[in-house]
This record gives C-alpha cells, sequence and structure tokens, in this order.
C-alpha cells in the first residue's frame, strides 16, 4: 500500500500552499482581536451557551467590544438567545456583516445560514457514507471560513460557543492559534462530573490556559462539589450561577439576562465571572 509520502506529487492541486493561504487569511482576520475564549464542557445541556450569551451581555455593557462565535454547527442556538434570529446576513467588501444585539454582541451562527426552522446541516459529499467520513474535516473547514470570512472588525473579545463533545476543541484549537483560554462549565450531576473532567482534561492539553470552571445550575440538585472537581484539576472555580427559570426564559425571549435582571443572584454571579475574565485577559482597558 502507498503511504502519502510516497507519492512524488499532489496532481498540481498544491494543497499544503492552499491550507498555509487558509490558514494566513484566518491569522490576519484575527489579528484584530485582542482575545478569544472558548467555553467548552464536554456535556450538553449545562449551559454553555447561556454562558456565552450572559458573559458577552455582561462585557458589552461594560464598555468592551464583543462577538460571538457559535462553533456548534448541529445544534446553533447563540442567534436565538442574543435575539438576533432571522436577521438578514449583508455581505460587504471583505466579508459578511455579523448581526448585532441591542448591547452591541456582534453574532455569527449557521443558524443565520439556513433556510429553515427545521432543516438541519447537511454536508455534501458524493454520498451518505462518504459525509460520515469526511464530518471532522468539513466542520473544521467550515469553522475556518465562518472565522475568516466574517467581518468582525476591532474586538476586545471574541467568544467561541463550543458544542458538546471533549474532542471538539482540539479543533478549533488547531485552527485558532492564539486561543487566550477555555472556560469549562458543569453542573452539579455526577454524570456532568465524569464527562466534564475529561473535557478538562482535553483542554489541558491544548496550547490555551484553562481559565477556570463554572458550576451552572447551582442548588438544582445535590449533586457533587464543583469545587472539589476544580480542586481535583488544579483549575480556579470562576463561579456558581444558581439555577433561575428566569434565565432560562430570557434566553427564549433573546434578552439579555444580565442587563433585565441585573439583580438576580444568577445575573450577579454571571457578571463576576466577566468581571473576572476581564480583569485577567484584558486589564488595562
Ligand atoms: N442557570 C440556569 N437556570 C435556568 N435555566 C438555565 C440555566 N442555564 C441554562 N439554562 C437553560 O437550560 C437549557 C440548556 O442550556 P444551554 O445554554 O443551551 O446549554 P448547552 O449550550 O450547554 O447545551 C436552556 O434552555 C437554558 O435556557
Ligand atoms: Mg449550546
Amino acid at each position: 500500500m502507498k503511504k502519502y509520502t510516497d507519492i512524488a506529487g499532489d496532481g498540481g492541486s498544491n494543497i499544503v500552499a492552499q491550507v498555509e493561504a487558509q490558514q494566513r487569511r484566518l491569522r490576519e482576520r484575527l489579528a484584530s482581536v485582542r482575545a478569544i475564549v472558548a467555553i467548552v464542557s464536554g456535556k450538553g445541556g449545562v449551559g454553555k451557551s447561556s454562558l456565552t450569551a450572559n458573559l458577552a451581555c455582561g462585557l458589552a455593557q461594560s464598555g468592551l467590544r464583543v462577538g460571538v462565535l457559535d462553533a456548534d454547527l448541529n445544534g446553533p442556538t447563540m442567534a436565538k438567545m442574543l435575539g438576533v434570529r432571522g436577521q438578514r446576513l449583508v455581505l460587504a467588501s471583505g466579508g459578511v456583516e455579523p448581526p448585532r444585539t441591542t448591547l452591541g454582541v456582534k453574532v455569527m451562527s449557521m443558524d443565520l445560514l439556513l433556510p429553515s426552522d427545521s432543516a438541519p446541516l447537511e454536508w455534501n459529499a458524493v454520498t451518505q457514507a462518504e459525509a460520515h467520513t469526511w464530518r471532522g474535516a468539513m466542520e473544521a473547514s467550515a469553522l475556518r471560513e465562518f472565522l475568516t470570512d466574517t467581518n468582525w472588525g476591532e474586538l476586545d473579545l471574541l467568544l467561541l460557543d463550543l458544542p458538546p463533545g471533549t474532542d471538539r476543541l482540539v479543533t478549533l484549537a488547531s485552527l485558532v492559534e492564539r486561543l487566550a483560554g477555555t472556560i469549562v462549565v458543569t453542573i452539579p450531576s455526577d454524570v456532568s462530573h465524569l464527562v466534564v473532567r475529561k473535557a478538562i482534561t482535553v483542554a489541558s492539553q491544548v496550547k490555551a490556559p484553562v481559565l477556570g470552571l463554572v458550576e451552572n445550575m447551582a442548588g438544582l440538585f445535590p449533586g457533587p462539589d464543583a469545587a472539589v472537581l476544580a480542586r481535583d484539576a488544579d483549575i480556579p472555580l470562576l463561579g456558581r450561577v444558581p439555577f433561575d427559570p428566569a434565565l432560562a426564559a430570557a434566553a427564549d425571549r433573546g434578552e439579555p439576562f444580565v442587563a433585565v435582571a441585573p439583580e438576580s443572584a444568577a445575573a450577579r454571579a454571571l457578571l463576576a465571572v466577566a468581571a473576572d475574565l476581564r480583569q485577567r485577559l484584558l486589564s488595562g482597558s
């Protein structure tokens, strides 16, 4: 069997140069972003997207220029939570203008590109069996295009809302060379901790530092202590966000919870995480 190193040429497509050019364009696009942070968990439904949306809004409210990329291509929720669903994307010179929320957060999501509510993301391949084989590579290149082709402009912070699955961060970290750090989200259950522990291991292996753990839906059930998980993993516990039905209701309305109920315990906890993030990554602004 021939290995790829035995192949003398690449048939003239110069694939290496093409990939290098794509990476260079991505690097150029992200050069105007001061810090890029990924929100991860490994587990679905724990509040990654809710945390992303509220951190973005809290930081925008404090005067920062913030963008959000919904890296969950198959289950995008950022446009809905941030109230920009249905907005038309405007093609401008150099790329696509991302819609802005009422607080000025720039949002890009697969949800803004899909033709209808029920249309799932489908990869075009010669056969569906091939689509399965190529999914990882296609997701990576879709994310790269999303990041590269969006007119983010000057940003203080770009938040990346990741899908569940512990391996997704590795893909993203290979694209975004300047990742400033990751935030890991859990809920107080053994099931969540089981998966999140693996996600922390993966996050520790990428070059970017793990900024810390956030416990979401705190107090909802009498589960394991997030402080123990954080201590065992040797990462800071950034905060505990209580379960609050009003937070879910605000997300469903596309309203920024931290702005509409800033005095609630959940909003205070979210704003404290936002302030910490600002202090650690952007002190001096
Ligand atoms: N602290 C909270 N209190 C109440 N509901 C919450 C809280 N955090 C998230 N939710 C709700 O739980 C559901 C899942 O949250 P989501 O952010 O979509 O999770 P993920 O992105 O990890 O899959 C959403 O309906 C969201 O509004
Ligand atoms: Mg999500």
